[in-house]
């Protein structure tokens, strides 16, 4: 059941981590993406946090463009239908694939996991897509403004850190806006799972013992809340939301309920479906099995 907090004036929020509710308050017509900031100063403060998300030029991320816009339905189609292209686009980014398995099998590599894993989502979207130390530190600063308390939102912003971050991404994405969602935002979840691959193989015999797919189910990570507000009064279920309740839905914790289906890191099937709710599985699967050839080949 989502928990609620109400404190008026200072927060309306509703907290949904059981998978089917999760489903049903994603789906729900009341529920939006874009936040007024009314419903207490929390709500404010989270409203004005994802308002950064809007370039200069008015172009908004993805994730945060309604479910309504036909700009984000088309583009998501578009990009659903050119990550489709599994094959041709993991044998593109096969080098990055091999330095990730050589990391993975507890390899060194001479730059950042992250740098690896931020140019091969890069070059997903432009093939010459180039990552460095600095492009995957505007991603971590990105990251971070996201989930900081407000004395530290308030350094990243007044420090100029914020605005160079977004600049880098956005200069290195080439006006790609679902570019820079990937290699500044979705990257992190790769990562984390890159990271627990690792944790994962150096453990006894797993290496060589767990299938990759298996390898996959077991380490893939999802966000660990998307934001939604809700419009107006309204049941969902049984849950009871006010108008303008800010909703934080718990994806990790929901995934972690059905582990099996990897589907629900990725809202497979919903309206907010991931573009690369296929490729993901498949690059970490590939990325295991690289580690797993140079085990073999090296034995
Ligand atoms: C482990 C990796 C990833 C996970 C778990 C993941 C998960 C998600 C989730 C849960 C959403 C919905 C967010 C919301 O509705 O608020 C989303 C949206 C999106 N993802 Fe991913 N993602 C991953 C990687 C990627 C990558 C690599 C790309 C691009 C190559 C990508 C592109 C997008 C885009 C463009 C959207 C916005 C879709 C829209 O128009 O509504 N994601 N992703």
């Amino acid at each position: 059941m989502a928990l609620i907090i109400t404190i008026p004036g200072l927060v309306r929020l509703a907290l949904v981590r059981d998978p089917d509710e999760l489903l049903r308050v994603n789906d729900a017509g009341t529920v939006v993406r874009p936040l007024s900031g009314r419903g207490g100063l929390f709500n404010r403060s989270v409203a004005e946090k994802l308002a950064v998300f809007r370039a200069a030029d008015g172009d908004i991320w993805p994730a945060f463009r309604d479910r309504h816009d036909p700009l984000r339905a088309a583009h998501q189609t578009s990009l659903e239908s050119a990550l489709s292209n599994i094959g041709p686009l993991l044998e593109r980014i096969a080098p990055e694939i091999t330095e990730l398995g050589n990391y993975v099998r507890g390899g060194r590599t001479p730059r950042s996991m992250g740098v690896v894993v931020q140019q091969a989502v890069g070059r997903l979207f432009l093939p010459d897509y180039v990552a460095s130390e600095e492009s995957y530190a505007a991603a971590r600063t990105l990251q971070a403004w996201l989930s900081a308390w407000p004395l530290r939102a308030a350094w990243l912003r007044r420090s100029g850190a914020l605005k160079a971050a977004l600049d880098h991404i956005e200069v290195a994405s080439q006006g790609d806006m679902a570019c820079a969602h990937a290699t500044a935002l979705a990257m992190h979840n790769i990562v984390k799972s890159i990271e627990l691959m690792r944790e994962l193989a150096l453990h006894g015999d797993n290496l060589a013992k767990i299938e990759p797919k298996d390898a996959m189910l077991r380490t893939l990570r999802a966000p660990a809340r998307v934001v939604r507000e809700a419009r107006d009064g309204d049941f969902v279920g049984l849950v009871r939301l006010r108008s303008r309740t800010l909703i934080l839905l718990a994806v990790e914790t929901a995934r972690q309920q059905r582990a099996s289906d990897p589907g629900l890191a990725f809202f497979a099937g919903a309206w907010n479906q991931c573009p690369a709710h296929g490729l993901v599985p498949a690059l970490l699967g590939k990325v295991w099995e690289a580690a797993r050839t140079r085990v073999i080949a090296g034995s």
